[in-house]
């Protein structure tokens, strides 16, 4: 994770399906990536630029160009102007690769439960993990009809070629209905000891991460990815407030890239704007609360968040923060990004 903007060009644009295409950026000497993670779009529509979030659905260390893909969202303005209006050989702003819906340790067995265009991060996994680790893995994949399915005859093909350690279950609404508990817990009851990753719509995550839970898996066994829409602007220089003369500050003891930094945060200031103003690599995105980028767990001491669209209570009960929202309580916080 890393705040680094960059220009990338458009090799290539791929129709995946009716309302979902891939964007191929020639990618950058030196950038990496871990599998599962995002890339943000600075969009220059015609009603004004929004930023917006995508996955990467290539690999890292398999692909050697960088693949987001993008599915169409009734009336929605970056998706619609994307699928437009991007050529090849346009050139688009992004951040550099940023999220935490990354598997530890790809030698794991892995249980993907992807709904639509939730198929993108779930892909970069997939095809990392059999590239370089050494789990097997279960997908189950909805989909309104056979139509929708994006990655189809990839995901055939990966079958085809690691048939020990790739299943995929495709959920069919035109043929199952929506997907519910009883029936998806059947289907992944094999799979109770993986590692789960989750990313759809929101009615489709909600029932996965309840028949995962009904299985008994832990939280800490289930990741998910949710898709929102970026409301500012991260390319904005956001400077922290000038702490005001006098103003109380508090111990603040920071781990980050195997580093600790002991500071005074100044209270009224929150947390990221306070590490990039002391010259700190702090991970962000979104600096909205919205993608989970600025994530870092809480050690000592407890901070409050204004704005939290992304961590769940169970997050919050492990210690999960975000540090682009959190401002000082305690009179000494310890937080890590490493842990
Ligand atoms: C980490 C992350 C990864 C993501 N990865 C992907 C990916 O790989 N592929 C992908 O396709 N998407 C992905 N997304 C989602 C993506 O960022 C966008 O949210 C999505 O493309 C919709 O954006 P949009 O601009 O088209 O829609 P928006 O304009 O944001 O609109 C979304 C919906 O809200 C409605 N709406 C908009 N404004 C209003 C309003 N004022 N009142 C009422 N309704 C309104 C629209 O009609 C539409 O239905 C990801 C998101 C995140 C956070
Ligand atoms: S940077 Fe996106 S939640 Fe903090």
């Amino acid at each position: 994770m890393t705040t680094e903007q960059l220009r990338l060009r458009v090799l290539d644009v791929v129709q995946e399906t009716g309302d979902a295409h891939s964007l191929v950026f020639e990618a950058p000497e030196g950038l990496t990536y871990k599998a599962g993670q995002f890339l943000t779009l600075r969009l220059p529509c015609a009603d004004g630029t929004v930023a917006r979030c995508y996955s990467l659905s290539s690999a890292p260390g398999v692909d050697d160009h960088l693949q987001v893909t993008v599915k169409r969202v009734t009336d929605g303005r970056g998706s619609n102007w994307v699928c437009d209006t991007i050529k090849a050989g346009d050139e688009i702003e992004v951040l550099a690769p940023s999220g935490t819906f990354t598997p530890k340790d790809l030698s794991h067995d892995l249980l993907l439960l992807a709904g639509g265009s939730g198929i993108t991060p779930v892909m970069s996994i997939i095809k990392s993990s059999l590239a370089r680790g050494t789990g097997r893995m279960l997908l189950v994949y909805a989909n309104r009809d056979e139509k929708a399915v994006i990655f189809h005859a990839a995901l055939r093909a990966l079958v085809a070629e690691h048939p020990d350690r790739l299943l995929v279950l495709h959920w069919l609404e035109s043929v199952q209905g929506l997907p519910s508990l009883k029936p998806l817990q059947e289907m992944v009851r094999p799979w109770a000891h993986a590692d789960a990753f989750i990313c759809g719509p929101a009615p489709f995550m909600d029932c996965a991460a309840d028949a995962l839970k009904g299985l008994g898996f832990s939280r800490d066994r289930i990741h998910i990815e949710r898709f929102t829409s970026l409301a500012g602007d991260p390319w904005t220089e956001v400077q922290a407030a000038a702490p005001v003369a006098g103003e109380p500050t508090v111990d603040l003891v920071v781990e980050l890239d195997g580093e600790t930094h002991e500071l005074q945060w100044p209270q009224s200031q929150k947390l990221l704007d306070f590490l990039l103003d002391q010259g700190l690599d702090a991970p962000y995105s979104c600096r909205e609360g919205a993608c989970s980028a600025c994530g870092l767990k809480l050690l000592e001491g407890e901070v409050a968040m204004d704005n939290n669209s992304v961590l769940e209570q169970e997050d919050l009960d492990e210690g999960w923060r975000l540090a682009c929202q959190s401002r000082p309580v305690s009179d000494a916080v310890k937080v890590s990004y490493d842990d």
